[in-house]
């Protein structure tokens, strides 16, 4: 059994995940928590090949089966050399994105049949089951101006160009797997600027998972 915690952060294109996937790891350490902070897809060097050719769209001719399929080559990789190493040493792993966007991206909005999804997910998740989700939640009217903001000119990757509809379409799924899914999925308004949605996410963290409040043991 792991003596480690899960937490992954979910949601639209610039809702601000990977900013506040940081501050959480900072303020875990800063209670003396060993942390590990990782992405998908990526987050090994095996997956990180894939994350190459996943977001260049170089997969997408394949068509929305062979992109989940990709992912999911990308996720066994990352859950066996970094996620799951880390959680059995007692690390908490903090994941910017993980299964829920599979299931978004690929499986409610990009329709790829969900016999399919659920086999790839017990195959690469089911001994890395997030204690906590996050759910940023952000108008995608909002997302994608930061987004753009954030990219300054350069070319938008496979999903950030898709047009609003893809965008509200995912917000959406991410709200449904919340509400199917409330043991696990916490919704955090993700408007407002870094520091407010940094202590949302503090007061749901501390309040879900108490034993992130463990200070630090004098020297
Ligand atoms: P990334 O550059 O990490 O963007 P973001 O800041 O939005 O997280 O891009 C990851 C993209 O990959 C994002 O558009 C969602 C998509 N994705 C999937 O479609 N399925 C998945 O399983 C994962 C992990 C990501």
């Amino acid at each position: 059994m792991s003596g480690g915690r899960f937490i992954t952060l979910e949601g639209g294109e610039g809702s601000g995940k990977s900013t506040q996937a940081r501050r959480l790891a900072d303020l875990l350490r800063e209670s003396g928590h060993d942390v590990v902070l990782t992405r998908e897809p990526g987050g090994s060097p095996g997956a990180e090949l894939a994350r190459a050719a996943l977001l260049s769209g170089a997969i997408r001719p394949y068509g929305v089966e062979a992109e989940a399929v990709m992912f999911a080559a990308a996720r066994l990789d990352h859950v066996e050399h970094t996620i799951r190493p880390a959680l059995m040493a007692g690390k908490w792993v903090i994941c910017d994105r993980f299964t829920d966007s599979t299931r978004v991206y690929q499986g409610a909005v990009g329709q790829v049949p969900d016999a399919l999804l659920r086999g790839l997910e017990h195959a690469t998740a089911a001994h890395a089951r997030p204690d906590l989700t996050l759910i940023l939640d952000l108008s995608p009217d909002i997302g994608l101006a930061r987004a753009s903001a954030r990219a300054q000119g350069a070319q938008a990757d496979r999903f950030e160009g898709e047009g609003l509809a893809f965008h509200r379409a995912v917000r959406a799924a991410f709200l449904e797997i919340a509400q199917a899914d409330p043991a696990r999925c916490v919704v955090v308004d993700a408007q407002g600027n870094a520091e407010t949605v940094a202590q949302r996410i503090r007061s749901a963290v501390l309040s879900r998972l108490p034993e992130a409040r463990r200070a630090r043991v004098p020297a």
